[in-house]
């Protein structure tokens, strides 16, 4: 493909995408199709001649496009939000047409130091301590996900704790790693990957909030010490994925620094509130955190993937998962005077990922930033009034931010039919969770362009299909 063909196709893609966000509404969220349809719809071998451009295009409409599910549509309320937008979508474009592979700072200057400064302008952005910037001990680095910055962060804690040998001589099956009951299940990945093993990860009780109880985990610390194990590593949720909770990072932290444990915060989702100021009481006592994470690619407006991950001691990461193989010595390396990412995540190879984020900031500025997820807040409290005021509904948890459990208090069969009714309909998607041992409705409200209209018509259907189960019973 010549420059010139790049362009006359490059301009129909865009066309393409800019007419899919204006007709998004008009498609099912949830797609309608059965397993296996959309392979039984494609050719059974590869082409042996090139295609026409025009007939890639036409087949992601006619063959693709009824197997996606609007992740992008201003209805979609179910589990997190995955938001793209305009800056991010063209960010990404950037980074695929420089095709840069960052592994190191002297394969590409630009993408280790965009990232430094980018990860270095959040830090003030959310309020977060001055020592996970890159002029202090600390520095933050872009990884896919989540997952992979707690696995980072917990095989950094697992080499402090073991004086740096689990790497040499692997486990020993005595460390131990705490989470709540509420955790997000890429920590038990981890403590699989990691070696920990998940009979070493107390699921430590949570209060009546789903927030964990820290005398609990200072207990279970206790406990594991006097059975002769080694407690190494603490994970505090700031929003929890099942409903949202906060765990208590202050009290936790205390327990962390009276025992010398590894303190890692994961705030995927809710992190992006603290770009408000009024929200950051949530991660009150995060100054106490050896490394924090949140996805920019869930809630704020960057397409997936995009999680930003800080660590306090960045030498206790890199002396973690340092190797240098002769191909990829170089002077800018042995100077010591630069950051080699490589060193920061367990892959090799890296994308430009920091020029979407630039993007998004540079495009809607911090209070730009803020405005939309103040308004996606206050529809979601808006939803939660709504709720509390029909009493055929109730609230299932504390709604600090924008996710609302609530149900039907006709019981799991009335909740499940209304999901799935719903979804069924097109005119909206959302998924459930169980709390206390009841079905559980999520409402998660952060979709780019969800605005009031959407959540006013939610709740019409809500209500409507609440009705018909009623009336079925
Ligand atoms: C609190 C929390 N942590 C971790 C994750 C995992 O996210 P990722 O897909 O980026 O690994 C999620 C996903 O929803 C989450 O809600």
């Amino acid at each position: 493909m010549t420059p010139e063909e790049f362009r006359r196709c490059g301009h129909a893609v865009v066309d393409w995408i800019a007419d899919y966000q204006s007709r998004v509404e008009s498609f099912p969220v949830l797609s309608r199709l059965k397993p296996g349809q959309i392979r039984a719809s494609l050719p059974a071998d590869p082409p042996a001649q090139g295609e026409p451009f025009e007939a890639l295009l036409k087949d992601v409409e006619q063959l693709i496009l009824p197997g996606v599910t609007h992740w992008q549509s201003p209805n979609f309320f179910a589990y997190f939000p995955c938001n793209a937008s305009g800056p991010g979508i063209l960010g990404d474009l950037v980074s695929s047409g420089l095709g840069v592979q960052g592994m190191l700072w002297s394969t590409s200057p630009a993408c280790t130091e965009l990232e430094t400064h980018v990860m270095d302008w959040l830090v003030g952005m959310l309020g977060l301590p001055d020592k996970f910037l890159l002029s202090n001990t600390g520095g933050g680095v872009i990884q896919d996900t989540a997952s992979s910055a707690a696995l980072c962060a917990l095989l950094a804690a697992r080499e402090r704790t073991n004086g740096y040998t689990s790497n040499k001589k692997g486990c020993n099956g005595k460390l131990v790693a705490y989470a709540s009951t509420q955790t997000h299940s890429s920590l038990e990945k981890a403590t699989m990957i990691a070696g920990i093993g998940v009979e070493n990860l107390r699921l430590i009780e949570v209060d009546e909030k789903f927030a964990m109880k820290p005398e609990s985990l200072a207990r279970q610390i206790e406990m594991d010490r006097r059975a002769g194990l080694t407690p190494c590593f603490v994970c505090a949720t700031i929003g929890t994925t099942s409903s949202n909770a906060m765990d208590p990072v202050g009290a936790m932290g205390e327990v962390c620094k009276k025992n010398d444990l590894w303190l890692h915060v994961d705030a995927a989702m809710s992190g992006t509130a603290m770009l408000c100021s009024e929200f950051r009481h949530l991660q009150s006592g995060v100054e106490a955190a050896d490394s924090y994470n949140f996805n920019p690619h869930k809630w704020m407006f960057t397409n997936f993937d995009c999680n930003c991950f800080w660590i306090a001691d960045r030498k206790a990461l890199i002396q973690t998962l340092s190797i240098l193989p002769e191909y990829l010595r170089n002077q800018a390396t042995e100077s010591g005077a630069v950051i080699d990412y490589r060193d920061w995540h367990i892959q090799l190879g890296r994308r430009f990922r920091s020029l979407k984020l630039w993007f998004v900031i540079r495009h809607y500025g911090i209070e730009g930033l803020q405005y939309h997820i103040r308004e996606h807040v206050r529809l979601a409290q808006q939803f939660a009034e709504w709720v509390r005021k029909d009493d055929r509904f109730e609230l299932a948890a504390p709604a600090p931010l924008n996710l609302v459990c609530f149900r039907h208090k006709a019981g799991d069969a009335t909740n499940q039919g209304i999901m799935e009714r719903l979804n069924r309909s097109g005119d909206m998607f959302l998924t459930h969770t169980k709390l206390n041992g009841k079905l559980t409705l999520r409402m998660s409200i952060g979709q780019t362009n969800t605005q009031a209209r959407h959540v006013e018509r939610a709740w019409k259907r809500i209500r409507e299909e609440g009705n018909r189960g009623e009336a079925g019973k």
